[in-house]
């Protein structure tokens, strides 16, 4: 089906338990009821601050714990009733996540050539009348590195926009079709940001790479992603395209997200500019999103928000 999205994500929960020592076990409601669909090639941004539930959202997708509620379908097909062990690898090759410390990830002890050299093997992604030294070669030039200069360096020889270009090698040397970067720019300089930015966005419209792009800022969001899912307490409080979140958020806990952002031109209700106290207001906003329950509601086609 031509139609067919490449990631959907139907109506999933999950709720951690946590026990503590002296109150029992408390319950955290991580995900609740999440929807959304993302076509191949495209790009959407999960947003919200800290706690809100996008790691847990996209570890969920990436297969790494499994879900309470609800379903989640990689190109048409449900990840959770992957039965055999042949399916879930499949489906854990397609979708590979970069996470935001581009060390974390890399082995110190083995240079660039072995991080990429070991899948490009293991999973047999050098294609007849190829080489591994040619793969290698290509893959390092997808990610805008040069071949002879980075192949033998170990990841204390590179810079953190470096490391993070290694991350997504990587990530396109074990076959990924959909990359879920969390945070991926957050530990990096503020100069370099924009730069790996660029490169998921050639690696979107060049390679058809699909992105699930979690960041708290929602501000730069728009230069990647086709649609944006504002993210509190583990709901989505509001969706739609990129650019007109950014330009027009609807929600207070979207707007709350955008007045951080310095230079924002963005249209904030007059409410929120005249509150005198302005972290009371914040918090008045974060404690009335989370307890409302309402249903996201379309205010224009392809736009929903969540009732306050
Ligand atoms: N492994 C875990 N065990 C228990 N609670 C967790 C775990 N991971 C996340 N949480 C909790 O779930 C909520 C959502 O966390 P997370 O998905 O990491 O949010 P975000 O990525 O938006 O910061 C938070 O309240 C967090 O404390
Ligand atoms: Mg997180």
């Amino acid at each position: 089906m031509a139609d067919q999205p490449y990631l959907e994500v139907k109506g999933v929960s999950k709720t951690y338990t946590l026990k503590t020592i002296f109150s029992g076990s408390k319950q955290v409601k991580a995900l609740q009821d999440i929807s959304f669909k993302l076509g191949r090639g495209e790009a959407l941004a999960l947003v919200g601050e800290s706690g809100s539930g996008k790691s847990t959202c996209g570890r969920a997708i990436a297969g790494m714990f499994d879900i309470d509620e609800g379903d989640i379908l990689v190109n048409g097909k449900s990840i959770t009733s992957a039965r055999n062990s042949k399916e879930k690898r499949e489906n854990a090759q397609k979708v590979q996540m970069v996470f935001q410390d581009p060390f974390a990830s890399l082995n110190p002890t083995h240079t660039v050539r072995h991080h990429l050299a070991r899948p490009l093997t293991l999973h047999k992604r050098v294609p007849e009348g190829s080489t591994l030294e040619q793969e290698l070669v290509r893959t390092l030039e997808d990610v805008e590195l040069e071949p002879d200069v980075m192949l033998d360096k170990f990841p204390h020889e590179l810079s953190g926009g470096q490391r993070q270009r290694i991350n997504l090698a990587r990530a396109l040397a074990v076959g990924a079709e959909l990359i879920i970067a969390d945070e991926p720019t957050s530990m990096l300089d503020v100069s370099i940001r924009r730069s790996i930015l660029n490169l998921m966005n050639r690696l979107k419209t060049d390679r058809g790479i699909t992105f699930l792009y979690i960041t708290h800022d929602l501000a730069t969001a728009h230069y990647l992603t086709e649609n944006t899912a504002v993210m509190y307490g583990g709901r989505i409080v509001e969706y739609g395209p990129s650019d007109a979140i950014v330009r027009d958020p609807q929600h207070p806990y979207s707007q709350l997200l955008l007045s951080s952002v310095p230079n924002a031109h963005t249209r904030i209700n007059a409410d929120f500019e005249h509150a005198r106290d302005f972290s009371k207001f914040a918090d008045r906003v974060r404690t009335e999103t989370a307890a409302s329950t309402a249903g996201l509601k379309e205010i224009a086609a392809g736009r929903f928000v969540r009732a306050a």
